[in-house]
């Protein structure tokens, strides 16, 4: 028999297991059987599959698998709510929000036990990190709704959102995408994830206690055809997705040219920096966070290590002991570290991922409990092409490398595809905030790992996907400009006159590539009539070869994200000015080439110029307010290579509207001018000449953008592509962004009006930028 004595000699942990029954007896109450939630109500379950607990593989319940009927029931009853939910207004959505946010926090355990049982997580993360976080993203979003009106006039709600959720975080995937949905005026069909259904059902049913409308928020249970159908479907405005790279891709694809809005929450494989003068102990304790907190399925865990050659042994050694310590086992266990692997299929996936690998492989010596277990995984000994350097395992394996210098660890960090999340730990503070801007990520800590909040954004870059979830700038994917947008209609070029009016010498204006004129390469050009007739001149017709060129050009040309505010200020007010001296041809060119007098777009343009000038410095991050002794900062930095298809309407100051922006929040661009009055753009690249714009920060080819859509947007080195075209190019340009997951911004064949207020500001400048949240905690 154990004696207190032997206890107090082993200092063994008994076990300390949470209680299920009220989470069993839930499930009970529904006969073990689920329909989806529609219009305010369960359906009659149809037919079902299994959720299991992981831990145990024993059945929880059986869920309806969601068909294209019940998501067609699903958009109609969302349909059906919107208008009239969105015209209660913010401040009686609030009240809603709140209450939604007190539900949680009164139900906080039944959530916890419920979604330790479906996913396998400890009990210990459910109850004291998912829960919490999401209560706390219920009231933050009551307060964005309370303010909304006053704060964001202008703007109204995009409409029936569908959001797709995958399992690591089941609750908490809901709330990042529900809140901001319905404090913006929206409605919403849900998808969970097949594996974990259950939360959402539960949170479903208590939503009806919170005065939510009926039809309002609709959970369709399923599998990825479920998403697929979802996804698909004509009535629904917006798509926010979180879960793999791969079915992220598919989803790109599948909404390209429908004009439904986008946001995806991807995949990574975050690098976790940790230099010879860090706290050592600290960053081992932090890295049992980043890449053991939830079984390592987390979407930004800490899953590369990167550690200065110098302490690495030390480092390593650590590790591994610290490993050695974490305990396995029963989910529901209040001691236990490290859980289940959500389900069999995801255990066999990591299994294969890690018998692959030729690095040197350590398994932590804790004991591993029968079934969909998997032990704390350290493989070290990878180079950076090792392909589980690259792969993201999605379990508790932690791959390592090591670096030299700064630099090194840098361009070693920055050598993936995913750009979602990073961890910085050194205790020289200068050496971190040097670093935080270089890393390539949506959100970097210093020295911490996994800090989440509702006022702060997340979300990451490149593969990562794009959008934010957190914060105003969350909020702004679930809005959009108030009014009906016209249409655009489409250009036709002057044809060749049946006699032509030759006037003067030949002039043939060539491509602008990397500071210099090019000559097309295809050797073709186009010539440009007046309305009356008159040969103004020739143009380049741009090929896929020159998109190329243009786009290496604009990449060496990066260092102009590094200029100073100031500085990129004094060249946009240097090229008005010097667009100024030249206003009255400007002008006669825009009359030559439209018919319609220049003058007050020539002005315009110089403004537009000054005006983004006046916000290269005035564009400010923000400090966030997060519950916890920690600077939350919001940075803005460029987007990098942005490619774009100017108007065609307004030949100038289309161009310079869509450059300027760009420009001034440090990007480098190629821009394909409007195709029937391109002449503004040749001769607008002189005055870049003359302007001290360093070279290939703005390129232009010249063409049709129907040609150079496809190699732009598919480009590999180009991070954001935009079309304000009358060409019909946006569906094209979505579907080829999928390839590496690009931003776009696209017309959808709708007008803009380039002369008023939507033709500038805000809109521009957010689309320049990418936020980056960087956490520094302080405190001892
Ligand atoms: P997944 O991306 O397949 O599933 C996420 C959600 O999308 C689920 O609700 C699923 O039913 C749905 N879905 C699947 N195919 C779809 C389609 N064609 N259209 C619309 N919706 C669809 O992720 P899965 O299979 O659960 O996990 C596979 C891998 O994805 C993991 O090993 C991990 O690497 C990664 N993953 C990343 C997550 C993240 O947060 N970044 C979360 C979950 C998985």
């Amino acid at each position: 028999m154990t004696s207190v004595a032997s206890i107090f000699d082993s200092m063994a942990y008994g076990p300390a297991p949470e209680g299920d029954a009220e989470a069993l007896a839930w499930i009970a109450g529904h006969q073990g059987r689920f329909g989806h939630w529609i219009n305010g109500a369960f359906t009659a379950p149809g037919a079902v599959f299994e959720t299991r607990n992981p831990a145990t593989g024993k059945v929880l319940a059986e869920v309806s698998q969601g068909a294209g009927g019940d998501i067609s029931a699903a958009v109609a009853a969302a349909r059906a709510a919107q208008v009239k939910w969105a015209r209660m207004g913010g401040q009686r959505r609030a009240r809603v929000l709140y209450a939604l946010a007190r539900l949680v926090q009164k139900h906080a355990r039944l959530f916890a036990v419920l979604e330790t049982l479906d996913n396998g997580k400890p009990i210990r993360e459910a109850r004291d990190i998912d829960v919490p976080l999401v209560a706390r993203h219920f009231y933050y979003h009551a307060g964005l709704a309370q303010l909304l009106d006053s704060e964001q006039p202008g703007l109204q709600p995009v409409g029936v959102c569908g959001a797709v959720i995958p399992w690591n975080f089941p609750l908490l995937m809901l709330a990042w995408k529900v809140a901001p949905a319905l404090a913006a005026g929206n409605t919403v069909v849900l998808k969970p994830a097949e594996y974990t259904p259950l939360t959402a059902l539960f949170f479903a049913e208590i939503s009806r206690e919170a005065g939510l409308p009926k039809g309002v928020l609709n959970i369709v249970t399923g599998d990825g055809d479920t998403g697929a159908a979802l996804v698909a479907h004509p009535g629904v405005d917006k798509i926010a997705f979180t879960g793999s790279t791969s079915v992220g891709r598919k989803i790109r694809q599948a909404t390209a040219g429908s004009g439904k809005a986008l946001t995806l929450e991807l995949g990574g494989k975050s690098p976790y920096i940790v230099f010879d003068d860090a706290d050592i102990d600290s960053a081992v304790e932090g890295l049992v966070d980043a890449i053991w907190f939830n079984g390592g399925q987390v979407c930004c865990a800490g899953s590369r290590l990167l550690v200065q050659e110098g302490i690495a042994d030390r480092f390593h050694d650590k590790l591994k002991r610290r490993m050695d310590g974490l305990r396995m086992g029963d989910p529901l266990d209040k001691c236990i570290d490290v859980g289940a692997i959500v389900d069999p299929v995801q255990l066999a996936a990591i299994k294969d991922l890690v018998a692959g690998s030729d690095g040197e492989i350590y398994h932590a010596a804790c004991a591993v409990p029968e079934g969909c277990f998997y032990p704390p995984t350290l493989i070290s000994g990878l180079n950076s092409a090792s392909h589980l350097m690259q792969e993201e395992i999605f379990g508790p394996v932690l791959v390592s490398m090591t670096f030299r210098t700064p630099g090194e660890a840098v361009e070693l960090a920055n050598n993936t595809r995913y750009g979602l999340a990073a961890s910085i730990w050194t205790e020289n503070v200068n050496l971190a905030l040097d670093m935080a801007p270089k890393v390539k990520a949506g959100v970097v800590w210093v020295n911490a790992t996994n800090l989440f909040d509702a006022a702060a954004g997340f979300g990451g870059l490149r593969e990562s996907g794009f959008g934010r979830e957190g914060g105003w700038e969350g909020l702004m994917a679930y809005l959009k400009p108030a009014g009906k947008p016209k249409r655009l209609a489409s250009p036709k070029a002057t044809p060749a006159p049946a006699e032509a009016l030759v006037e003067g010498m030949d002039r043939t204006a060539k491509l602008y590539i990397g500071g210099k004129q090019a000559r097309p390469d295809g050797g073709y050009s186009q010539a440009i009539w007046s309305p009356k007739g008159k040969l103004l001149g020739h143009v380049g017709l741009g090929s896929r070869k020159d998109i190329r060129n243009a786009v290496e050009a604009a990449h060496a040309a990066k260092g102009w994200g590094r200029a100073t505010g100031h500085n990129k200020a004094q060249i946009l007010y240097y090229i008005g000015e010097n667009l100024s001296a030249r206003a009255a041809e400007f002008a006669a060119r825009i009359k030559d080439q439209t018919g319609r007098d220049g003058a007050d777009e020539v002005e315009a343009a110089i403004n537009r110029l000054f005006t983004y000038a006046a916000w290269a410095d005035k564009y400010d991050g923000q400090v966030k307010q997060v519950p916890m002794r920690a600077v939350a900062l919001a940075m803005n930095e460029p987007v990098g290579v942005i490619g774009a298809f100017c108007p065609e309407e307004m030949p100038l100051l289309g161009l310079i509207s869509v450059m300027a922006p760009a420009v001034a929040m440090g990007n480098t661009c190629v821009l394909v001018p409007s195709q029937t009055a391109p002449l503004s753009a040749t001769d607008f690249y002189q005055v870049l000449d003359t302007s001290d714009l360093p070279p290939g920060v703005v390129n232009i080819v010249t063409g049709a953008p129907q040609e150079l859509a496809k190699p732009l947007a598919g480009h590999l080195d180009v991070d954001a592509v935009w079309s304000f075209s009358a060409a019909p190019i946006s569906g094209l340009i979505e579907t080829e962004a999928a390839g590496n997951i690009k931003r776009t911004w696209v017309n959808h064949g709708l007008a803009r009006d380039w002369a008023g207020a939507a033709g500038e500001g805000r809109t521009f400048l957010a689309q320049a930028t990418e936020i980056k949240t960087i956490w520094v905690p302080y405190g001892e």
